[in-house]
């Protein structure tokens, strides 16, 4: 295999990663998660990730340097996630990866990281068909994408218009009392039956297809299982877990697979990848297979592990920028918190 050596930093959230890639071929992916730190507070708490990234950067980078049995003066450059992100949090992996470029004499490469859970699947599926459609599903964001070439061209179809999937997931595992991350928990608990409540599908209403055809909203189901919940509680009645669980569960998946498959149909693609944290869930995984299968469309999944936020997914992206020919980011280019995905290089 060959291709360029690049190293990938990611610190948009609560993952500090490092991955080293030369071309397609991965040779290091060391993520450190302050995940525990924000398990008593029921969410990502901005200020705690950042301490924990300038904790775990250095020790990390060292880490996939010896997994890959790399050594730094080796690397054709440094890819860093730019953007989207928590501001403070995009600011440690950015700086570290500018202190590397300028070290080592090394080119930088600020991208962004919607591409970066994209441009992942290279690594364990071979090269991207063009186009492709992907559904990004995560704590931070959900989004479906029209992607001619990953290292150059983007769209984005639609996106949520309030809370991402998997908040939506946190949030009412926090209603059932569930502890957080609430997707797998809620994964595992949703053994009942998926009929057995009736809530609501956001955005789906014929009314809805002109403006929001590709978009998403999660907020009222959120709400609809509060309230459901709630009721059932001031008459004194036991909360059947399963049956919510699995209920919720399916309004999701059914709204997320829908859309994605008339994405696929609208834009003539036959490819549909899929990324993020939600991505490991057991139900949208069988759902989107069926569906996907009944239009011929080919799914492409990668591992649990590459969906999740890591450094991997950045060094690969920055690999493919570079095979484009792209030229590098300056050394004084911003973290861009609300970075569109249409940016894929800064
Ligand atoms: O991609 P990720 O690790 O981090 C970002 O948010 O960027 O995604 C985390 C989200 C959390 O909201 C978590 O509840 C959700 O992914 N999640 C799941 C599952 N595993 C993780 N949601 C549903 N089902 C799962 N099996
Ligand atoms: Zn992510």
């Amino acid at each position: 295999m060959t291709g360029p050596l690049i190293l990938g930093i990611e610190s948009s959230c609560d993952e500090t990663g490092v991955g080293i890639v030369r071309g397609h071929e991965l040779l290091a992916n060391e993520v450190a998660s302050s995940v525990e730190e924000h398990v008593r507070f029921g969410g990502v708490v901005p200020e705690v990730a950042s301490r924990a990234h300038l904790e775990a950067m250095v020790p990390t980078l060292e880490r996939a340097c010896a997994a890959a049995d790399v050594d730094l003066t080796e690397l054709d450059g440094i890819a860093v996630t730019a953007g989207p992100g928590l501001m403070g949090a995009l600011v440690v992996g950015l700086a570290s990866a500018k202190a590397l470029a300028l070290a080592l004499n090394e080119p930088l490469y600020g991208v962004n990281h919607l591409a970066g859970h994209v441009a992942v699947d290279l690594l364990e599926h071979g090269p991207l068909p063009s186009p492709c459609v992907a559904l990004l599903v995560s704590g931070g964001h959900t989004s479906l994408l029209h992607i001619p070439d990953v290292a150059t061209s983007i769209t984005e179809l639609g996106s949520t218009i309030d809370d991402a999937a998997g908040e939506a997931y946190d949030k009412v595992a926090r209603v059932l009392g569930l502890p957080y991350p609430g997707g797998p928990v809620i994964d595992r608990a949703a053994t009942g039956d998926p009929k057995a409540i009736a809530f609501p599908r956001g955005l789906t209403a014929a009314k809805d297809a002109e403006r929001h055809r590709f978009d998403f909203s999660f907020s009222g189901l959120k709400t609809a299982v509060a309230r459901w919940v709630e009721a059932r509680e001031r008459d004194g009645e036991d909360v059947p877990l399963a049956d919510v669980a699995a209920s919720f569960q399916e309004a999701v998946c059914d709204v997320l697979t829908a859309k994605a498959v008339d994405a696929c149909l609208a834009t003539e693609t036959r490819s549909l990848l899929i990324g993020g944290g939600v991505a490991a869930n057991s139900r949208l995984r069988s759902l989107l297979a069926e569906r996907t299968a009944a239009d011929g469309i080919e799914l492409r999944t990668p591992r649990p592990g590459l969906c999740t936020d890591n450094g991997a997914m950045i060094a690969v992206l920055g690999s493919e920028v570079v095979t484009a020919g792209r030229p590098p980011s300056a050394l004084d280019i911003g973290a861009d918190s609300s970075l569109p995905v249409g940016r894929i290089l800064v």
